[in-house]
């Protein structure tokens, strides 16, 4: 079992919203070098000032390929192999399907789908050359309830990011790589504080069973738990986090 943390490093994108940062203190914390991936601006500086040393900002968006390419060889180059990947920025659209525009489609579509694939077509072949390597994808509770409250494009860009995930893990886990997702509902951010209506928050409450909304930490302890030498034998697995709304 070849271990992580200790110096590792760990590109996760999205870094400098709420889940992302969360994810990325705790990495740090764990000893890992984290390269923080958002768009660039004052709101990434910050993500990462907080981090302090062991964390690198890297500003691009994840939509635009030859950006994605020039960034992830710029990490490589001051950083090291990227030995994780956390496939984790993404856009909220809650328009159901009438209501949603082409534009909008290809955007959610290009930010929650493209970004993570053009990103893993870049760091398999290396984790595959040194027999090591962990993926970790943000999917969504949306993707098996239909969208409570999320819109189509968002749904199915979670849906097909699922995909890309048993995809990617039935290719790569021979090379001692896994690719695993989590599909939260619901965590206490600006996507449930802003986005969401008050009576859309005081109807999903009523209906998860735990009674509250998941804090980003919990969301960051389940990607540790996915990089732990422990689970090593888990890939291609669609981890729930959602207090209890929907098992299967
Ligand atoms: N908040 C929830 O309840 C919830 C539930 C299920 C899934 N998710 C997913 O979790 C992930 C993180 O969500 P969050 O709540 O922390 O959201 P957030 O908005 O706080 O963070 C998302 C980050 O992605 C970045 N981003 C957006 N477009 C980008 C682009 N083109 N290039 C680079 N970065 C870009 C944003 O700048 C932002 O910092 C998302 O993929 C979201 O779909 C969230």
């Amino acid at each position: 079992m070849s271990g992580f943390g200790q110096g590792a490093v760990a590109l996760v994108t999205g870094a400098a919203g709420s889940m992302g940062l969360a994810t990325a203190s705790m990495l740090a914390a764990e000893g890992y070098r984290v390269a923080m991936a958002d768009l660039a601006g004052a709101k990434l500086d910050a993500a990462v000032a907080g981090i302090g040393a062991s964390a690198r900002g890297f500003g691009f968006d994840i939509s635009d390929p030859a950006a994605v390419e020039t960034a992830f060889r710029k990490i490589e180059s001051d950083l090291g192999p990227v030995d994780v990947l956390i496939n984790n920025a993404g856009i909220l659209s809650n328009n159901k399907v009438a209501e949603t525009t082409p534009d909008e489609w290809r955007k959610v579509l290009a930010v929650n789908l493209d970004g993570a694939f053009y990103l893993s077509r870049l760091v398999v072949p290396g984790m595959k050359a040194r027999k090591r390597g962990r993926i970790v994808n943000t999917c969504s509770f949306a993707m098996k309830s239909g969208g409570l409250t999320a819109g189509t494009a968002y749904t199915t860009s979670k849906g097909a990011l699922a995909a890309l995930t048993f995809s990617l893990a039935r290719e790569t886990t021979s090379f001692g790589i896994t690719v695993n997702a989590i599909a939260p509902a619901y965590i206490r951010t600006p996507m449930v504080e802003e986005q969401l209506t008050q009576a859309q928050r005081d109807a999903l409450l009523k209906q998860i069973p735990v009674g509250r909304f998941c804090e980003p930490e919990e969301f960051a302890h389940c990607v540790h738990f996915f990089l732990s030498p422990l689970s090593g034998f888990i890939t291609g697995e669609i981890l729930d986090l959602n207090g209890g709304l929907q098992f299967d």
